[in-house]
């Protein structure tokens, strides 16, 4: 691969990038990480930071210059889908031969969802390149649990959501970057290949309450919410209207069954046990007791 042997993180002081930072930067890997804000940017060994975005192509060309393979996330916000395929066009351009996308589960789950949409166009453009792409979908993660919901646990012992009784396997987001380092060390192996990322097991938010008052010692109820009380309460918690929508969409399709799904990619990639509910609340006990 002659001198191509860096990595590069789109989305590094994001939640999942800067996990990956850490792996990447402890086996001693020379990475690019790339942020809008050179504020952002923190010391790490044989770790640089660019200041690049994705919505402005001429400053991608310095973000993969002598690399080998291209991790491509961020937030959903306006000009996504944009702002990723231009770093996919950079990259071909480039001559980088691999890249690992993070996606979402809800192409498998709920292609319907504008935000299934949105990766799917993405992931499209991907495979129609010239670079090897390797895709990551993950389902829900368990740290979306660490602002209102671990706020309401930790105040009044409930869990409020609009799921019913539908199941989903949550994952410990520290999974998606471990799968993600374990892929950027053997790209050839996963070349062009998309990983569903599940947690090991499927639940619904009473189990997930029993959970928390197994472990905080004290009772967790679960408040199962209609659709106008779920909406009025992310109102209320100044979620955007379109968000708060697009959230009723998701919790809709757990209520009627079709998120259970369990994956073995995450076990097979790793070689060991998906983080579980149990360890991520004694991780961060500190939120919900
Ligand atoms: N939350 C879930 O349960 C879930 C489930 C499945 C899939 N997903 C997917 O996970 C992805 C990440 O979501 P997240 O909320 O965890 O995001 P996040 O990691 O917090 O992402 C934010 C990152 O995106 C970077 N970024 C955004 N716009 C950029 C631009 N124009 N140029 C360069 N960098 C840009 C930011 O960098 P700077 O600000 O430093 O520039 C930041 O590092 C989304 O695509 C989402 O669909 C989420």
């Amino acid at each position: 691969m002659g001198t191509k042997n860096k990595v590069t993180v789109f989305g590094a002081t994001g939640r999942i990038g800067r996990e990956l930072l850490q792996h990447l930067s402890g086996a001693g890997i020379e990475t690019v990480a790339v942020s809008r804000d050179g504020q952002k940017a923190f010391p790490l060994p044989h770790t640089s930071w660019v200041k690049a975005d994705m919505l402005q192509k001429d400053s991608l060309v310095e973000t993969m210059k002598d690399s080998k393979a291209v991790f491509l996330n961020a937030g959903m916000g306006p000009g996504f889908v944009e702002g990723q395929i231009n770093v996919i066009e950079a990259s071909e351009a480039a001559g980088v031969p691999f890249m690992v996308k993070l996606s979402s589960g809800a192409i498998q789950e709920k292609p319907e969802l504008s935000v299934a949409k949105m990766h799917e166009e993405v992931e499209g453009r991907l495979r129609a390149s010239a670079v090897n792409g390797i895709m990551l979908r993950p389902t829900g993660f368990m740290q979306n649990w660490l602002g209102d919901l671990a706020a309401s646990v930790k105040k009044e012992r409930k869990i409020y959501e609009a799921t019913g009784l539908g199941r989903r396997a949550y994952i410990d987001l520290k999974d998606i970057a471990e799968v993600a380092f374990t892929i950027l060390m053997n790209p050839e192996k996963h070349s062009c290949h998309a990983y569903f990322l599940t947690g090991d097991v499927a639940l619904n938010y009473q189990e997930v309450a029993d959970i928390l008052s197994h472990t905080i010692g004290e009772k967790v109820s679960y408040e199962a919410l209609d659709e106008q009380e779920a909406k009025t309460r992310y109102l209320s918690k100044g979620v955007p209207e379109w968000m708060a929508d697009t959230l009723l969409l998701y919790a809709d399709a757990q209520r009627k069954g079709q998120t259970a799904q369990v994956s073995e990619d995450v076990r097979s990639i790793l070689r060991k046990p998906a983080r579980t509910v149990e360890g991520f609340v004694i991780d961060h006990i500190n939120a919900f007791q």
